[in-house]
């Protein structure tokens, strides 16, 4: 290589890990720092999704996502017993690029992120204009998606049984 060419190369090549850095990454997971913390919350290894998930939805989504009028808010039904299809593996209504449930990855899970962080890739927090939910609900939501989001979960013997996090 001639001496002249090296010269321009060089300095070109060093400048490109200072690009990469400036290069915004795709935003698949918000920032933690817009996230709530749920370090201080045992981990629960296995979470029955009727008994301890549907009741947050009963709870804490009514009027727009269960018992809603005319039709659920982002086209996501949470009442029981058909949750659970709305959110498995299923796309965002707003952005299909965006999964509502990804079985093992709670923080790649549009349902995780809107329950657990202030800024999301789509629309607002939720429960949209309520109270976040409280961080023990937000950790079995968390948990549960890690545990892969089983639809059930027969293993009950071992239910009671708390783990300290990370
Ligand atoms: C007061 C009405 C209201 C309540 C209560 C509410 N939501 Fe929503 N939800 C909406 C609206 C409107 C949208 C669409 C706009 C948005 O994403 O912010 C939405 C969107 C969503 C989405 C994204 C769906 C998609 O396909 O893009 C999820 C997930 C969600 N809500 C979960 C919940 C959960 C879980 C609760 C209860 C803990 C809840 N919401 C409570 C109104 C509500």
């Amino acid at each position: 290589m001639r001496r002249r060419t090296l010269r321009r190369l060089v300095p070109a090549l060093l400048i490109l890990p200072a690009l990469a850095q400036a290069w915004p990454e795709h935003a698949a997971a918000p920032l933690a720092e817009q996230c709530d913390s749920i370090d201080s919350v045992p981990m629960r290894q296995h979470v029955n999704y009727s008994e301890d998930i549907q009741p947050i939805w009963s709870t804490r989504c009514a009027n727009c996502h269960v018992d809603w009028g005319k039709f659920p808010s982002a086209d996501l039904d949470l009442n029981p017993p058909t949750s659970w299809f709305f959110l498995y593996n299923e796309p965002s209504s707003q952005d299909n690029a965006l999964i509502r449930v990804v079985p093992n990855q709670p923080g790649r899970s549009l349902l995780f992120t809107k329950l657990n962080c202030e800024a999301v890739d789509v629309g607002v927090r939720m429960p949209r204009g309520r109270q976040p939910i409280p961080l023990s609900e937000q950790a079995l939501v968390h948990d549960w998606i890690l545990a892969g989001a089983p639809e059930v979960q027969d293993d009950t013997i071992f239910r009671a049984r708390f783990e300290i996090r990370g």
